[in-house]
């Protein structure tokens, strides 16, 4: 029995089972892993894009819509007069039996009513630019049945700004065509554009629908679409306005029968599959050769159950990759599953579109995507090289970056700009950190130039490795009063604005306000400064270079000694200084005495390692931060707005920054009690953010239990606990290094797999299969002597190795390891 009324989880078939629709919020999913991708709700909302939700968006949403979720990928019942969707919405029709069960890639609606049982299966084949709905009709009753299915999706037209803005284009220029039972939405066809989007069912069709004003009616809603409701479809073309797609399936089935067939939604490009063809067959008639073909593929017997066969495969590959038994039911099924593939969507998505993000506002996030990326190396290491190159190219010469990029173009955001003064630091984390994973020492010398330079070829291009140096000078040149790392427009905590001062609501505090001259200095980058130098330095020892490393040791000393004498508040490490050189985040403040992030990453950076200061800042946390739901970012909230911090004081207490629990952070000071070697706390800590572990209280948390969320309001809010910001957050990948690195302890370095677990005394063990550079670890970890940490035993396959790092085996090895604790 679970203790979600909601649902529950079922770790074999690795699916979130939903048994109510009526779920606290709409819990999402994804589709897609490779350019095309859905956002699909547990009653079928959502969307679907190719590659940029902003500027290749192919269905319509409405965000923040009444209620939340409406709009999506639509099927309508009509049996015998009776109208209902298997998912529920939009008509919200009594059902006999609903469940939802969002998968790896794929979420399958099943529902019942009055004998009659429609399932539909939606996922995005690997590899391809398409969407299928596998569905499945099935008369569970005692009398033959006729019942009509009506699909239904509104098109969006690609460039999802300009589609819900700007009406006076917008409601002339929509234009499609139906041919057989292909809907093909073609706006903007004839003139820039060289794709269309198409939308197809594999099976006959009684009739269809392209305009929404015939489908749904003008002073109607979804509930009440017209068509549906009558049981006889239009088949409307629309000329302008809103054109949408709607297949009308006609089905007759005798008692036990059922009928499967398939819809498609493909996003097709002229120039993606190399098509010679004319662009039109006769004046106005678009050429069709690569949607039939299309159509014709997956109309074959056994297509769709491929797709969905090879989906299962694509993440059977992926997670073999990481896979845990421990005695801890939500940290093994999070590690195994869940967490790794949330992982997967911030790939994909960065911070662009979910049900927060509206996938027009931020692009890829400079600082973000280097974070994510700790999350899914070990899984898809060539996409992540690919990664660390683009974003590396988005740096500019001085060594600042620009903040956002946009996927489709790879180009900086011009509008947000630069001048974080942190984000260069994570590009050395995400390249180390790929270089311990792969092995490729390569990429360094790979060409990637910078945002602000013109070059003639990649041959005159600087290398990563150029780019990783100009990161370290950089924060080394950009000090202040203090010798601390300049703040700039923020650091981490985008909030913490100390030269914004605005006083005007309608500018943006990350962007308004002068950095030039500014004096405002940040003990967090400071923190990541050492920590990412540490990084540097170990790769040049590693890569025999030991002056280069022996140079950034001694810059790292520097920082040190700094940090210790100025960022010491007596109990904790402080936050930072302002652009007046006053203190934030030390007991001399009256509100936001001490911040979390500073503490995580002093620790994390070996500040306080041999003077008890790094345990005195994490214990400092514990008295005053944390919480059984997690560790709020600051104490005492901020109660009034302070120009002079900015955005961080303008929310009310404990939400967001103003000392809400930022899951994201609460992983670095995780992190910092695995290095103390405090694993009990290690868990509980862990536990206090995991989704997985929420269920019980699901009516407070309200967001999906299988994926971390942003943000937990505080305990200075009146929702204390309650979740906000689901699937795009930092936090996924720090916490599968802060469980697989960190608790279990299985570590990628230079020479081999280090395992330096961190567990609670109570374990008698764990077991973890890892894949690591071609080779197969199956690790037995045995800890007869009740400790937290210390490895005092490594054997491979029988034999001792002195140590505790694997070494490297060759490619396809399969071996057996027992580590034992004590
Ligand atoms: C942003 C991060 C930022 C964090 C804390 C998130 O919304 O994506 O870049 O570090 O907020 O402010």
């Amino acid at each position: 029995m679970s203790a979600n009324p909601y649902g529950f989880f079922d770790d074999q078939a690795r699916e979130y089972v939903i048994t109510r629709p009526d779920t606290p919020l709409p819990w999402l999913n994804y589709l897609g892993q490779d350019e095309f991708f859905g956002l699909c709700t547990n009653t079928a909302g959502g969307y679907t894009f190719w590659k940029d939700a902003k500027l290749r968006r192919l269905t319509r949403y409405r965000y923040n819509n009444v209620p939340y979720d409406l709009g999506g990928r639509y099927l309508y019942v009509n049996d015998g007069g009776t109208v209902w969707n298997p998912g529920w919405k939009p008509v919200k029709a009594k059902l006999d039996r609903y469940e939802c069960r969002h998968g790896l890639g794929y979420t399958t609606i099943a529902a019942g009513k009055d004998g009659l049982e429609v399932t539909q299966k939606m996922c995005v084949p690997p590899g391809e630019n398409l969407e299928l709905w596998q569905v499945t009709v099935k008369n569970t009753g005692n009398v033959a049945k006729s019942p009509k299915i009506y699909s239904y999706q509104e098109f969006c037209f690609f460039e999802a700004l300009n589609d819900m803005t700007n009406y006076q284009r917008t409601y002339s220029i929509g234009e499609v065509e139906v041919e057989g039972n292909a809907i093909y939405h073609k706006t903007e066809y004839r003139e820039r554009r060289n794709h269309y989007t198409l939308f197809a069912c594999t099976r006959d069709i009684s009739g269809y629908d392209t305009s929404r004003d015939a489908f749904v009616g003008i002073h109607e809603g979804l509930h009440e679409a017209k068509v549906p409701f009558s049981g006889k479809a239009g088949n409307s073309k629309a000329f302008g306005w809103n054109p949408v797609g709607s297949h009308e399936i006609s089905l007759h089935l005798e008692p036990g029968q059922e009928e499967t067939f398939a819809f498609i939604l493909a996003y097709v490009d002229h120039t993606l599959v190399k098509f010679t063809g004319e662009k039109f067959t006769a004046p106005y008639v678009i050429n069709k050769t690569v949607g039939r073909a299309i159509v014709e593929k997956y109309s074959k017997t056994g297509a769709v159950d491929k797709a969905f066969a090879d989906l299962k495969g694509y993440w059977d590959e992926n997670l073999s990759h990481f896979q845990v038994e421990s005695p801890d039911p939500h940290a093994t099924r999070m590690a195994n599953t869940w967490n790794q593939y949330q992982c997967m969507a911030t790939f994909n998505m960065s911070r662009s579109a979910s049900m927060y993000e509206t996938g027009i506002g931020r692009g890829m996030g400079f600082r973000d995507s280097n974070q994510d990326l700790l999350g899914f190396v070990h899984m898809i290491h060539d996409r992540a090289r690919e990664r660390i190159l683009d974003i590396a190219a988005t740096q500019l010469s001085d060594g600042t970056c620009y903040h956002q990029y946009q996927p489709l173009t790879k180009k900086g955001n011009a509008e947000v700009g630069g001048d974080f003064y942190d984000d260069h630091l994570w590009l050395i984390l995400s390249t180390v950190s790929y270089i311990k994973e792969s092995g490729d020492k390569g990429i360094l010398d790979a060409p990637c130039g910078y945002a602000d330079r013109k070059y003639g070829s990649d041959s005159e291009k600087e290398t990563l490795l150029h780019h990783l140096e100009t990161s370290i000078a950089y924060t080394m040149r950009m000090r202040g009063p203090n010798g601390l790392p300049l703040i700039g427009h923020a650091d981490w905590n985008d909030c913490l604005n100390l030269n914004c001062h605005s006083t005007e609501p309608n500018e943006s505090f990350q962007t308004a306000g002068d950095v030039g001259g500014s004096k405002a200095e940040s003990v967090m980058i400071a923190g990541l400064f050492l920590y990412a130098a540490r990084e540097l330095s170990g790769l040049y020892s590693f890569l025999g270079r030991e002056a280069d490393s022996d140079r950034i040791a001694a810059d790292r000393k520097t920082m040190l000694d700094i940090v210790e004498s100025v960022a010491w508040d007596g109990e904790w490490y402080t936050r930072a200084y302002d652009s007046q050189g006053k203190v934030i985040g030390s007991k001399a403040n009256p509100e936001g005495k001490i911040f979390i992030e500073s503490q995580g990453w002093a620790v994390l950076g070996g500040a306080g390692a041999d003077n008890g200061r790094a345990r005195q800042a994490l214990e400092s946390v514990h008295k005053h931060l944390y919480t059984k739901n997690g560790i709020v970012l600051q104490q005492p909230a901020y109660s009034t707005y302070h120009p002079e911090y900015g955005e961080v004081t303008s929310y009310p207490p404990g939400v967001k920054e103003n000392a809400g629990i930022f899951s994201h952070n609460n992983t670095w000071i995780h992190l910092g009690w695995c290095l103390l070697g405090e694993g009990d706390r290690a868990l509980e800590y862990y536990h206090s953010i995991c989704p997985s572990n929420k269920e019980e209280q699901i009516e407070t948390y309200r967001s999906e239990p299988y994926v971390y969320a942003q943000m937990t309001a505080g305990k200075d809010a009146p929702c204390f606990g309650e979740a906000k910001n689901s699937w795009l957050t930092g936090t996924a990948a720090w916490t599968f290094v802060v469980v697989s690195q960190g608790i279990f302890g299985i570590q990628p370095d230079f020479a081999g797999l280090k395992v330096d677990p961190c567990i609670p005394r109570g374990w008698p063990g764990f077991k973890v299969v890892r894949k690591f550079r071609g080779a197969t670890y199956q690790i037995e970890v045995r800890n007869p002597k009740k400790v937290s940490k210390g490895v005092v035993s490594v054997t491979v396959d029988g034999k001792v190795v002195a140590g505790n790092v694997l070494p490297i085996l060759p490619a396809g090895t399969v071996a057996k390891v027992v580590v034992e604790l004590g």
